[in-house]
């Protein structure tokens, strides 16, 4: 069979000579007299072209197109039309969606090479649309491997679902950690929708869901609203969304269910990413803890960078994100200390040249142990370069001016800052207006200029006036 055609005609006799003519070039043809019984047959039917009479009594072509068209935008109808009023009826058959246009009288042969075309196009069209839904499945796989945060990876799915299949609402249920229930996670309303989904899911229906492991497509008041199960290992989650103009195919539901697998597994090492990745930054910030605990005057010392560093990055209106890894940073940057021993480390007096040698490693000590976590780019360099000096005189690598990270030019400041204001065994500590003279003084050989001002400007603001001449 070459392919399955629908022929809509008022004129049983005009039916019967296409389905004569065409059975014998080896179409399987399925007759209709009017426009609604034919959407009739294509609810039940999968038809791979129509021929369409124009001028039929009740339900006329136009009137037939418009309805189909609205749900199978790709099917090809070729229209059949008496001579008149042509032109006008070719453009406008051709705008609502028609594929070809022939005015009665034509010959077999004409038809026959306008359905093979047609059915050429169509099977065209069907290979770039799976090839777009192919390259969707790549990028996906690329994103899901590449995405390592929960929220970042929904974030990218609500983006892809949008661009495939822009529907008026999405949501992705996930479930919380005590119960087996899925509550909302993430959601995207068009501006004039609203969101009409419950914010916990029935327990009863994502039983059922994933009992099933299928995609369940529930149809009312013309909107399709469709529940994805995701699963991987376990059940992780439930994206839902709503498809009002009903165009989702078998062919797009199977890619979903895909897409729900791949997603399921995504969100599933994500998931644990993050935890390892939490458990990580716990083992480490109690190293920081007992770092500081080996030396009573660096007591606190990290969280105190860190509160200076954000009051900095507030200041200069940091996103959330860049005063997150300027806080993880602050909390890091002396780590390798911990690799230092305690008579060079704790020593009461200043230090000889060697020992001073052996302190400025701790900088690259802090990156070694941090290497193998996977941990920030800028967090890393923060860390590594926050005793470089913007005159290059600093270390480990002599840095200059914007050769050195902005995030470490922060905590050069308030690493600083914290340092002067404490006591140490060797010097007593400064006040707070003879550490800020020090900073003013040192802005633009040691410390950067401007990363200077926004500190002047955050603590004048946030200590009084006054202390800032
Ligand atoms: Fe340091």
């Amino acid at each position: 069979m070459k392919g399955k055609i629908l022929v809509i005609d008022d004129d049983a006799s005009i039916r019967n000579l296409y389905k004569k003519a065409l059975t014998k070039e080896g179409y399987e043809i399925i007759l209709s007299s009017d426009g609604k019984e034919g959407i009739g047959i294509l609810e039940k039917e999968n038809v791979d072209i129509i021929i369409l009479d124009l001028q039929m009594p009740g339900m006329d072509g136009f009137q037939f197109l418009s309805t189909i068209k609205e749900k199978m935008e790709e099917l090809p109808v070729i229209i059949i039309s008496t001579g008149f009023g042509t032109i006008e009826n070719a453009v406008k058959a051709i705008r609502m969606g028609a594929s070809d246009f022939i005015v009665k009288p034509f010959t077999l042969s004409q038809l026959l090479q306008i359905i093979e075309r047609n059915l050429k196009m169509k099977s065209l069209s069907r290979e770039v649309s799976e090839l777009k839904m192919l390259q969707t499945i790549f990028e996906l796989n690329k994103t899901i491997v590449s995405l390592l945060e929960v929220d970042k990876l929904l974030d990218k799915v609500v983006y892809i679902i949008e661009g495939l299949f822009h529907p008026h609402k999405i949501g992705i249920y996930l479930p919380t950690e005590s119960s087996k229930d899925f509550i909302l996670r993430k959601k995207k309303v068009e501006m004039e929708e609203k969101w009409d989904f419950p914010v916990v899911l029935d327990r009863e229906f994502t039983e059922r869901l994933f009992e099933g492991k299928e995609i369940i497509v529930e149809e009312k008041d013309g909107q399709k609203k469709l529940f994805i199960p995701l699963i991987g290992k376990e059940n992780v989650g439930v994206l839902v969304f709503v498809d009002s103009e009903n165009r989702i195919t078998s062919r797009e539901l199977k890619f979903l269910q895909i897409f729900g697998t791949q997603l399921g597994i995504g969100i599933e090492n994500a998931r644990l990413f993050e935890l390892i990745n939490s458990s990580y930054m716990n083992a480490i910030r109690s190293l920081v803890n007992s770092l500081e605990a080996r030396d009573p005057y660096t007591k606190g010392h990290s969280e105190q960078v860190a509160y200076y560093s954000l009051l900095i990055g507030k200041e200069m209106g940091l996103s959330e994100e860049e005063l997150e890894i300027l806080r993880n940073a602050a909390y890091l940057h002396d780590l390798g200390k911990i690799g230092i021993k305690d008579e060079i480390l704790l020593k009461p007096g200043p230090l000889n040249e060697e020992e001073r040698n052996i302190i400025k490693k701790h900088p690259v000590l802090t990156v070694e142990i941090l290497q193998p976590l996977n941990i920030r780019k800028e967090e890393i360099e923060a860390t590594l370069y926050h005793h470089e000096r913007v005159d290059g005189k600093g270390y480990p690598k002599g840095l200059k001016g914007d050769e050195i990270p902005l995030y470490a030019k922060i905590l050069a400041v308030a690493d600083a800052y914290s340092a002067m204001i404490s006591e140490r065994p060797y010097r007593k500590k400064m006040s707070k207006e003879e550490a800020i003279e020090t900073l003013k003084k040192n802005a633009g050989t040691q410390f950067d200029k401007e990363v200077v001002e926004w500190f002047l400007k955050a603590i004048s603001k946030k200590e009084g006036k006054g202390v800032v001449k």
